[in-house]
């Protein structure tokens, strides 16, 4: 995790590199710095706390120069305070680095550093890759570039590192492995990022760097990249970015998380447009029509995820199943890497990951490569890892997704799978052509549904009102909306840290049920469509036992409002669709009651949007 930025041009590169970490903020939290070279001095400054902190701090000091890098970081090797802060000094103080990643074997390093004479400030194990690379350019009589180089194919690990040497005041040498690094191109100047985020106002081209790649960054030269393991040239390809600064600034919300729940409409729409065409009863999409034979041939189709992206793939273990008639596992893309799971080249993984990013999908994927199973990615980050790893894929047209608690990246990767699975389920023959009529016109329905539910945010706010200081909360649903309430239940507990389950209502009796007392506000999922009787009955063995009951029901329901202590209505849908409606007031529910506890919704603690360590 942690957000790198970095600036060589003609401009001050102060405000462009704080701005750069206020914006890639979501990768990681808990301290930042800052480093600027004007060309005599190295003016550093460095902080425990936020970047908000860092430019308090750093007006202390001159923070003079037109070469700069800067650090947000989430801890992983030493705790978070100022010293374990980057950038980081070598021992000569003449280099200077930052660091996205782990160096796993910093330990036998630093030893053999220690028993050379070399001091340590932090506990971090960039501290010791950057003295590393002071000790090759030492012995070795090589320039920075080469000796960043040698230093990197002694290292094992995940790293995006950006360094400088005093004595080099044009360059900054960058390099990648595992987490993620972009450059933008401007006229006479460079900007570094782990995402386009930083730069955007300045430039729209930009080079991705790919593993194991890294690149002199030279004031007056052209980008040139080389492999880090044999030295080979590869030559940059200059990406024109689609993205704009409204999309990633907060438009008047007061949060990225509330902003982005309220982009749900038209994201939704975005991500079926140009593929979902009913009038001509097709679905088109490129990366499942040139596969489409593996998919309908396939013994099973495995899905790997983490976090919310898992929780989509179980409503679509539920779709594709349901209408596609294809068996389905869905996996904990951590649980799956390290538990020798049987995979063929009959199999089919699908991938889901918002950040693309996201380091358990991403071994998982190269796992399953390796056993032959095809590939299948569903991303929202353009151009992001997983999607590069990937045969073939379809990315969720969410736009970029801040708020570090994720909710349009959850419907849009239902939407697309939603898709997937009626192009199959055509395919297979398993359609007649007006039940497929059917769902695409229902599913062109949506954007305008989901506004429709986001009209509940009132009530939803009294809701929270009276339930913001509870200590524990259960979710409830079945079939399709199992899912969702686990994907409500997580909301909750990240932003705004009450302890909450989700469980399939029918599964509460074989133990949850204890819990249950009058304290106990359970959420229960119980739409007109998907086992209403049944999720009936299970309110009343809440109600018997004097749980509060707040239930997500069909626009019209009258039983369960007669059970129910509060129900907040949802428009009519297929069942299948239900999760992309029920999950609405559920984000809302967990919003409210985040800013009711004043908890920092954007950025909950201890988390960070792209995880990029396992
Ligand atoms: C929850 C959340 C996380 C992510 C998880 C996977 O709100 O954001 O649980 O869903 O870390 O991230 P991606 O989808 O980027 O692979």
């Amino acid at each position: 995790m942690c957000g790198i930025v970095g600036y060589i041009g003609h401009r001050d590169a102060f405000p462009i590199v704080i701005k750069g970490l206020q914006r890639l903020e979501y990768r990681g939290y808990d301290s930042a710095g800052i480093a600027l070279f004007d060309g005599n001095t190295i003016n550093l400054s460095k902080t425990k706390g936020k970047v908000e902190d860092l430019k308090k701090k750093s007006k202390e000091i001159s923070m003079a120069g037109t070469l700069g890098i800067g650090h947000t970081r989430w801890a992983t090797h030493g705790v978070p305070n100022d010293v374990n802060s980057h950038p980081h000094y070598s021992n000569s103080g003449d280099l200077v680095i930052i660091h996205n990643g782990i160096i796993e074997n910093y330990e036998s390093i630093k030893q053999a550093l220690q028993n050379r004479g070399y001091t340590f400030k932090s506990d971090t194990d960039t501290e010791v890759l950057i003295n590393l690379i002071e000790e090759v350019q030492k012995t070795e009589g090589v320039k920075l570039g080469k000796a960043v180089q040698i230093a990197l194919n002694q290292v094992v690990g995940a790293y995006a590192i950006a360094v400088f040497d005093k004595k080099k005041p044009d360059e900054i040498v960058v390099a990648k492995l595992g987490s993620p690094l972009a450059i933008g191109v401007g006229e006479d100047e460079f900007f570094i990022a782990s995402d386009a985020s930083p730069f955007i106002e300045f430039t729209n081209n930009a080079v991705y760097l790919e593993d194991e790649e890294m690149a002199i960054v030279r004031l007056g030269k052209e980008i040139k990249l080389r492999k880090i393991k044999n030295d080979a040239v590869a030559y940059p390809n200059i990406l024109e970015l689609q993205m704009n600064l409204e999309e990633i600034e907060k438009g008047g919300y007061d949060h990225f998380m509330l902003k982005e729940i309220y982009e749900q409409p038209r994201a939704i729409m975005d991500t079926y447009r140009g593929r979902l065409l009913a009038d001509q009863g097709i679905i088109r999409m490129a990366g499942i029509d040139q596969n489409i034979e593996k998919f309908v041939n396939a013994n099973r189709i495995i899905i790997v995820a983490c976090g919310t992206s898992w929780h989509a793939g179980l409503v679509a273990e539920y779709i594709f199943e349901d209408l596609a008639r294809i068996p389905v596992e869905v996996e904990y893309a951590s649980e799956f890497r390290y538990r020798n799971p049987v995979i063929t080249d009959k199999d089919v993984l699908i991938a889901i990951s918002q950040s693309g990013e996201t380091a358990d999908t991403l071994a998982a994927i190269k796992l399953a490569k390796e056993k032959g199973a095809f590939v299948f990615g569903v991303c929202n980050v353009v151009g992001s890892s997983i999607a590069r790893e990937s045969d073939a894929g379809a990315y969720t047209h969410a736009g970029p997704e801040i708020g570090v608690a994720s909710t349009k990246a959850f419907t849009t990767q239902i939407t697309v799978l939603t898709l997937i699975a009626l192009k199959l389920a055509k395919e297979k023959g398993e359609f007649s052509g007006s039940k497929f009529h059917e769902y695409l016109t229902e599913l062109e329905t949506i954007p305008a549904k989901v506004e429709k539910a986001l009209k509940s945010n009132g009530l939803v706010e009294t809701v929270a009102e009276v339930y913001k200081d509870s200590t524990n909360c259960l979710y409830l649903g079945r079939g399709y909306n199992f899912p969702v309430a686990l994907e409500g239940a997580l909301k909750l507990k990240e932003i705004s840290y009450i302890h909450a389950e989700g469980y399939p209502a029918a599964e509460m009796k074989h133990g949850p049920i204890a819990l249950i007392d009058e304290q106990m506000p359970v959420f229960v999922i119980a739409t007109k469509k998907g086992h209403y009787e049944k999720v009936v009955s299970n309110i009343q063995e809440i109600k018997s036992r004097k749980g509060k009951i707040i239930a997500i029901v069909t626009e019209g329901d009258v039983q369960v409002k007669e059970l129910a202590d509060h129900v907040i209505e949802i428009p009519e849908t297929l069942e299948s669709l239900t999760p992309l409606l029920t999950t609405i007031p559920l984000q809302l529910l967990s919003y409210h009651i985040a800013v009711m506890r004043n908890c920092n919704v954007d950025q909950p603690r201890n988390l960070a949007k792209s995880v990029t360590v396992e």
